[in-house]
């Protein structure tokens, strides 16, 4: 079952910026903007390069490799919404000065997929 897990405190993240974490076995990149936290995949769909590392403005990042925007409120692929191509997002919470993220576990290998 997934569960909350902390990755910062706060503070550890600029306004206005974000930064990349491992969670439950992939990397989430979370974003501080006007004062909210959002975490969607650190991954870039297109060709992996870091999100955390993009450029964020309004609720928007922009990659740093070829500039495809995403959404970091819920990883929607802004050059073509239509698209069913987009990034994962995540819950964020803050407890205490802690910043967590609720990111699900890897998927159970399939019991009933044996090769009898
Ligand atoms: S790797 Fe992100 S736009 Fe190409």
């Amino acid at each position: 079952m997934a569960e909350f897990q902390a990755v910062a405190k706060t503070g550890d993240i600029p306004e206005g910026e974000g930064r990349a974490f491992a969670v439950s076995g992939r990397m989430v990149a979370v974003f501080l903007k006007d004062g909210h936290y959002h975490a969607i995949n650190d991954s870039c769909p297109h060709m992996g390069a870091s999100l955390a590392t993009g450029w964020v403005e309004d609720d928007q990042v922009t990659c740093p490799w070829h500039a495809w925007r995403f959404c970091i409120t819920d990883g929607t692929w802004l050059d073509n919404p239509q698209s069913e191509l987009k990034s994962d997002c995540y819950e964020v919470r803050v407890v205490e000065d802690e910043i967590q993220v609720l990111v699900p576990g890897r998927p159970e290998p399939d019991a009933s997929a044996s090769d009898e």
